[in-house]
């Protein structure tokens, strides 16, 4: 604020020395003005800021009165929440209708504590508001609205076993979603990459025939290609994954390993996936050779 005030001091200062015609008095004029504008800057500051702490403490009347006062649902804090975000955040339903009213983006990104970019829409799935979730939907809100870090909104809802919301977002056209097919690829994959690419997965699956008991975050992947999905009796498996049924076909290798949140919202796998289509049919082509018996290309 000082840094403005300055500024907007020296302007003026610079406009009034440069008119021949300048006098003590009109200086003053201008610098009384200068002086309103930081006031009137700092009070507009003050009532985003108010109505930051009005949505975070759930104080409906005061929202209220901000908001009539010309306040700005949209604008973000220092941290990069909006109003309806920490409205959402603490569950006042009512606080986010009336800022969803006056414009406030549903889908806009913010970033919560931990630094991640996330929205509206995400936060109340992930916090189980129902009613909140239900009236951004109504509102329009996409109910397969990506995010790289959370996942889309439905494998939120599952993974929290937020299930009448998980219901609600199908019924509003939340689904799983294939990625374009790949098979005509196969062929000629770069299979050096395919094998840099799988040392990733170790961290989590055993790659090798060997070693299969050895207990990692996710099931052994020898034999991937062509095996039942869901099928080691060993492993834990998510319900949504144990739903999809039937077995690994590179398509579906393909789907899942480009997102598997995506393809499997409620998926245990939580990784963001291999975005680049190169990357993954040499992934995928690697993930063959991995077998006791390597399936046919397609
Ligand atoms: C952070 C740990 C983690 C990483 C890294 C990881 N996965 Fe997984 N993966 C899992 C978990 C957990 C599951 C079980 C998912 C479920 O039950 O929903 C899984 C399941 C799978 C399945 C289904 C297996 C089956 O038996 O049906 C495949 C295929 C798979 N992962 C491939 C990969 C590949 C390829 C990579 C490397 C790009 C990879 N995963 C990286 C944790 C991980």
């Amino acid at each position: 604020m000082l840094i403005i005030a300055i500024y907007l001091e020296e302007t003026v200062l610079d406009d009034v020395d440069s008119s021949l015609n300048a006098c003590m008095s009109s200086k003053k004029t201008r610098l009384q003005w200068a002086l309103l504008g930081v006031l009137s800057l700092t009070i507009c500051s003050s009532i985003a800021s108010e109505l930051h702490s009005a949505a975070k403490s759930g104080d409906l009347l005061k929202v209220d009165q901000l908001l009539s006062g010309g306040a700005d649902a949209e604008m973000a804090d220092k941290t990069g929440a909006t109003p309806l975000y920490l409205a959402v955040s603490g569950g006042y339903e009512q606080i986010a209708e009336r800022l969803m009213d006056a414009g406030a983006n549903i889908e806009g990104t913010t970033t919560d504590l931990y630094g991640n970019a996330t929205t509206p829409l995400h936060a109340a799935v992930a916090k189980g508001h129902l009613g909140i979730v239900q009236s951004m939907l109504i509102r329009g809100a996409d109910p397969n609205l990506s995010n790289n870090y959370h996942g889309p909104p439905l494998h939120i809802a599952l993974q929290g076993k937020h299930t009448a919301i998980a219901q609600l977002l199908r019924e509003y056209g939340a689904k799983s979603t294939s990625a374009e097919p790949v098979n005509d690829l196969l062929h000629s994959a770069n299979m050096k990459l395919g094998q840099i690419i799988a040392r990733g997965c170790e961290l989590c699956h055993v790659m090798t025939k060997e070693g299969q008991e050895e207990q990692r975050a996710g099931p052994p992947l020898w034999n991937i290609v062509g095996r039942e999905k869901a099928s080691l009796n060993e492993f834990y498996y998510s319900d949504a994954l144990r739903g999809v049924g039937g077995i690994w076909t590179y398509e579906e290798l393909n789907s899942f390993l480009k997102s598997p949140r995506t393809f499997v919202p409620g998926t245990k796998m939580e990784i963001q996936g291999i975005p680049a289509e190169e990357s993954r049919v040499a992934l995928i082509a690697h993930l063959r050779l991995l077998a006791d018996e390597p399936q046919p290309l397609p």
